[in-house]
């Protein structure tokens, strides 16, 4: 954006030398031309993702970074977090394999999000060799999230799959809200966690595809897509896509620290031990709960 306006500056400063005002001179598109942002690629990307990127996308991510923490700071003051019996049954829920993947996805995701963000905020942290380092360290830790991810989408992708549990689910907004312990209609997982699924391992994929192209620039793009795209487009949509999945991921990633950390109070111990306690799983849960009643598990 800043060369954009060194170059509206210039024919400024020539239509004053030379004489000639005329507005063409002054035009988007001409400016547009000389920055070269419409001449190759199909898509005209150019445009959108210079004012995405320079103008959009850090106060959005801002945005995402303090305000959906603000929010669970209102609702933990307001509602408070729920509190199940620990007296009861525990019904074991997570195999060591699910949590050791899970563990897997959580230690890349605590290293790829705060580096993502120093990327993002690069100026803030003055560049240089502190922000070149967080960028090797971010794609580092795609190694660590590829080797979750696949085990993770394959485990849970049949639990994950819809059902009408997740209408009902939404329109109570999982019933947290209120403290009352009313039965929530959701299966072993509720709608909620679902959509976190959904964005982590089918938006992760993406993720992962986009990051890579960023990371290696020069490729050679007719192995990959057919020459209906430019290589300077194919890196702009990587960008956008990129950032975009990234705000949902880390509005996500934050609702699902505070579900598990704070909302619930002691849910992160099944993903420590196994377990969840009886009455939480009843309430929560309560069509899988239903479900374990029958197959006399519960
Ligand atoms: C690093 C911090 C993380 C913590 C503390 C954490 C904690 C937890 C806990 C306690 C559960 C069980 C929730 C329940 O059923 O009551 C859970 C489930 C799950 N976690 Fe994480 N997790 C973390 C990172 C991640 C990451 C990075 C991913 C994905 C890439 C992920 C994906 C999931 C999924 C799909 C489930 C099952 C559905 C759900 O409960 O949302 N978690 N996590």
């Amino acid at each position: 954006m800043k060369s954009k306006y060194i170059i509206i500056a210039l024919l400024a400063l020539s239509s004053l030398a030379f004489g000639y005002s005329d507005s063409v001179v002054w035009s988007d598109n001409l400016v547009d031309n000389i920055l070269g942002y419409d001449k190759e690629g199909s898509l005209h990307l150019g445009q959108y993702f210079t004012i995405l990127q320079s103008t959009y996308f850090k106060p959005l991510f801002f945005g995402v970074l303090f305000g959906v923490p603000a929010i669970f700071l209102i609702h933990y003051l307001i509602i408070g977090p729920m509190i199940f019996s620990h007296d009861r049954k525990k019904i074991y829920v997570f195999t060591l394999f699910n949590r050791i993947v899970h563990a897997i996805a959580g230690i890349a995701f605590i290293l790829i999000i705060p580096t993502g963000l120093i990327m993002m905020f690069a100026t803030t942290f003055g560049g240089g060799e502190f922000v070149r380092i967080c960028k090797d360290i971010h794609a580092i830790s795609t190694l660590l999230f590829i080797v979750s991810i696949v085990p993770m989408f394959l485990m849970w992708l049949r639990p994950m799959l819809p059902s009408s549990d997740d209408i009902k689910w939404m329109m109570i907004l999982g019933g947290y809200l209120n403290k009352r312990k009313d039965p929530v209609p959701a299966g072993r997982f509720n709608a909620g966690q679902k959509m976190w699924f959904w964005l982590a391992t089918l938006g992760g994929f993406l993720m992962i595809g986009t990051g890579v192209a960023m990371y290696f620039q020069d490729f050679r793009l007719d192995i990959l897509v057919s020459n209906s795209i430019s290589q300077i487009d194919f890196l702009r949509a990587s960008a956008i896509i990129h950032n975009v999945l990234g705000l949902a991921v880390l509005a996500l990633f934050l609702t699902h620290i505070y579900m598990s950390v704070f909302a619930i109070k002691g849910a992160i111990h099944s993903m420590i031990n196994g377990y969840k306690e009886e009455e939480e799983v009843e309430i929560l849960h309560s069509s899988y709960y239903k479900e374990l009643k029958e197959k006399g598990e519960a």
